[in-house]
């Protein structure tokens, strides 16, 4: 099939980026040195082409991810890196355990009892690392991991995401900073023990050395894989791998507008953008744009809308359809949406 066949809006993955981009990160942080994020992208298929770049290990955001990893044969060790207190979600990650390894973070003593209760074997202690989301404080790292070992838990180490440097422009700055949260993590370490030290993220992977012993040993990198226009912006060398393709069903001297509405796109980071083009605003199922040179297309023809933010837009469709050039050569559900 041709890429202008597509049904629009239609989210494509273009296969030489992409494949690009898992050699890139692999070759940084080989093996379980990374334990790629599915939630940036909620597809198993795109989970297997990570493990056949030496990843065997995965974070995810949600039980719906680990469950939909575990029964896809991708459970060789799942982590949960996510608090969670639901006993039926739980018990189902208890029971899946037959057929995967799955560790879930903890952070209280009220999430230690719920993994306990639903016969949940390994935890990883949560640190707060800055980021002002979830996570025990360092000092008290220690005491909850005597907790979850006091109900028979087996805890696997720490982990701690410090979201809030992914964006730090200034890398001397941002590298101080990263230190200074390791440091907490590894003051927590130190008093939990454990052989796993996870952390970072895509706009911190490369402050990480996963190799220095007693230090950071896997890194949590989702965006990588896809990338957006917000990480792009960041020179990072990774490419641009996922579109949203649209159909000009309106165009004017002034400007043209597409079907890639808000609906479509993960608009938390601000607008997406068209390359040649200046984006004015989405709208339900709008994108209004203006070429910067020229006439704007016409009605009927395809533009390629880039995502500022990939994680959210990947969850809103249900498709993600494999290009190389203007052959489409694949088309992988995006199976791990929901919670
Ligand atoms: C716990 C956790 N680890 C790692 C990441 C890294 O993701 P990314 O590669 O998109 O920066 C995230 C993203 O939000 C996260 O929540």
């Amino acid at each position: 099939m041709h890429v202008d066949e597509l049904p629009t809006p239609a989210l494509i993955i273009e296969a030489d980026a992409f494949e690009h981009n898992l050699a890139t990160m692999a070759a940084v942080h080989p093996g379980s040195r990374l334990r790629p994020h599915v939630k940036a992208h909620k597809t198993t298929a795109i989970a297997r082409a990570q493990a056949a770049h030496g990843h065997r290990g995965f974070t995810c955001a949600t039980p719906r991810e680990v469950l939909g990893m575990a029964a896809a044969g991708l459970g060789h060790d799942l982590l949960l890196a996510n608090e969670v207190l639901d006993l039926a979600r739980l018990r189902a990650m208890g029971a899946a355990q037959a057929d995967a390894q799955i560790t879930v973070a903890v952070d209280s003593p009220e999430t230690i009892a719920a993994a306990a209760a639903a016969g949940l074997a390994n935890v990883l202690i949560d640190v707060d690392i800055g980021l002002p989301r979830c996570g025990c404080l360092p000092t008290e790292a220690g005491r909850l991991a005597d907790l979850a070992r006091s109900k028979g838990l087996t805890v696997r180490g720490v982990m701690g995401y410090e979201g809030h440097l992914m964006m730090v422009r200034d890398r001397v700055e941002q590298r101080a900073r990263v230190d200074a949260a390791v440091a907490l993590l590894l003051q927590a370490h130190a008093d939990v023990g454990g052989e796993i030290v996870s952390s970072g993220g895509t706009g911190t992977h490369d402050l990480h050395d996963t190799t220095r012993p007693r230090g950071v040993n896997e890194v949590q990198a989702g965006s990588y894989a896809l990338m957006d226009t917000q990480y792009s912006s960041v020179g990072f060398p990774f490419r641009q791998a996922c579109f949203v393709v649209g159909t000009v069903i309106a165009s004017k001297a002034s400007l043209a507008v597409a079907d890639v509405g808000l609906k479509a796109l993960g608009m938390d980071h601000g607008n997406p953008s068209i390359d040649g083009a200046t984006v004015r605003f989405c709208s339900d199922e709008h994108i209004t744009f203006a070429s910067d040179e020229g006439a704007n297309p016409p009605v009927d023809a395809r533009v390629r809308v880039i995502p500022a933010h990939i994680d959210p837009t990947m969850a809103l469709h249900d498709t993600a359809w494999l290009v190389r050039g203007d052959e489409v050569i694949d088309r992988w559900p995006i199976d791990l949406r929901g919670w």
